[in-house]
């Protein structure tokens, strides 16, 4: 089947795409791009042609988000492949870098095969597995890092946790050097951060809960940069939530070392102000939420290019983890339903970025930073489209979610602007906001 997607607006900051036009998708691949592209051209085609009416739809090389929770094999109650890519396809993402603090941790090749197969067999986009740093997430020994990328890993990460000795950081960064492949780094010093439930300051003192300091993530995020200096090796910094980490992160760019950062949706638009009386734990992420100068310093980050990408860490828990005392849930958040939403709703439309910047932050520097081939809007291509109306409006709601969980701190919350279509691969995923099977 041929596929012609007639009348969007079509964004693409990598071949200066800014217009309203066609696309012709043929098998896997974008054909021809153009506008108002004769149908009757194309009706002698091998294959028989659908012609999909996309005006006043926004059309995007596929969104990608590198900082997943997918959580199978192992916590397949909380979410698995089949969910969690279900989940991403209904956020409008086409491709979804998965975490590998799995039980058992994806620490070896065999563990990368299995996620590789089951993505194959169950998953509705693109998963791309990342590795451990090191052995089960323990920070003594190095992963089997050359097995996992022979077998497709294409990133490590001991996320959840800081490898917490230096010179086996540094040894991290040594060993992954000569597989191209960036180490992604969650900075937390554990000597710092303790029990630390929420930002430490005055709200920690007020609801009365261990204090998590700035200072166990920007110690930490000083220390790995030190080492990217020493190493020569891409660091990506993880989840950034405060200024002046992101201000080392600016000063090493400017040295030119090869380092990226990431941001939530939740670190920019919750501060822990947001955290109520009511202890709601869907509130309890790790790096907790900051203070409000915190979250608008990672919002100017954003726009000024400092920040190279938006990811969800998406991290799915059951209700029942979730519904207990503060102290006892786990952290994290669910957001790859919510993300394209709140970005439309609190950066694109207040002006604050443009189509293009956002296609840059959720679509190509994420590829970039896995060293993926490029997916843009030409001929040739391979066909990973996101379409989205920027008009929609909704409210988010937990009935509504295709994850298995309901962890999310914006229930409730009315945003403008939705994913309505998904083409991975040239295949449709979702088509008018609901899940092809
Ligand atoms: O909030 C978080 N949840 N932060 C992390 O770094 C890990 C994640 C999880 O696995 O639940
Ligand atoms: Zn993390």
């Amino acid at each position: 089947m041929a596929l012609m997607l007639k009348g969007g607006h079509l964004v693409d900051p990598q071949v200066g795409l800014d217009m309203v036009g066609d696309l012709l998708i043929e098998k896997d691949r974008i054909a021809v791009v153009g506008e108002d592209l004769d149908q009757a051209a194309y009706e002698n085609l091998a294959e028989e042609l659908e012609v999909r009416d996309m005006v006043g739809k926004i059309i995007v090389p596929g969104l990608v988000d590198i900082h997943v929770h997918l959580r199978e094999p192992g916590y397949e109650q909380k979410e698995d492949i089949a969910s969690g890519t279900r989940a991403a396809v209904h956020g409008g993402f086409t491709t979804v870098c998965a975490m590998p603090n799995t039980k058992p941790v994806i620490d070896d090749g065999a563990a990368v095969e299995f996620i590789v197969k089951r993505a194959e067999e169950t998953a509705s986009c693109e998963v791309i597995p990342s590795g451990a740093c090191t052995k089960g997430l323990q920070g003594e020994s190095l992963s089997e890092m050359g097995d996992m990328v022979a077998r497709g890993a294409k990133a490590f990460t001991d996320d959840g946790r800081g490898v917490q000795d230096a010179g086996m950081f540094r040894r991290v960064m040594e060993y992954a050097k000569p597989f191209n492949v960036p180490v992604m780094v969650h900075c937390q010093v554990d000597a710092l951060v303790g029990e630390g439930q929420v930002n430490e300051g005055v709200v920690s003192t007020r609801l009365g809960l261990a204090g998590w300091p700035a200072e166990g993530e920007e110690c930490e995020i000083a220390r790995d940069i030190a080492i990217c200096r020493m190493t020569g090796t891409p660091l990506h910094i993880q989840h950034i939530t405060t200024e002046r980490g992101l201000d080392l992160v600016r000063d090493a760019k400017e040295e030119g070392l090869p380092v990226t950062c990431e941001v939530t949706p939740h670190h920019m638009f919750l501060s822990e102000d947001d955290i109520g009386e009511d202890y709601n734990t869907s509130f309890k992420v790790n790096p907790p939420l900051r203070t409000p100068e915190d979250a608008l310093a990672l919002i100017q980050g954003v726009e000024d290019g400092s920040v190279d990408v938006i990811v969800t860490d998406h991290a799915p828990h059951t209700a029942w983890e979730k519904d207990r005392e503060f102290e006892l849930a786990p952290f994290g958040m669910i957001g790859i339903e919510t993300s394209l939403g709140l970005v439309l709703t609190n950066l694109v439309r207040r002006g604050i970025i443009d189509y293009q910047r956002l296609v840059e932050l959720m679509a190509v520097k994420p590829r970039e930073i896995l060293n993926l081939e490029p997916v843009s809007l030409r001929a040739g291509s391979k066909a990973n489209i996101t379409v989205f109306d920027p008009e929609i409006r909704w409210t988010v709601s937990a009935d509504e979610f295709e994850s298995k969980a309901r962890n999310s701190a914006f229930i409730g919350q009315e945003l403008i602007g939705r994913a309505t279509d998904v083409y991975v691969g040239g295949v449709a995923k979702m088509k008018e906001g609901t899940i092809v099977e």
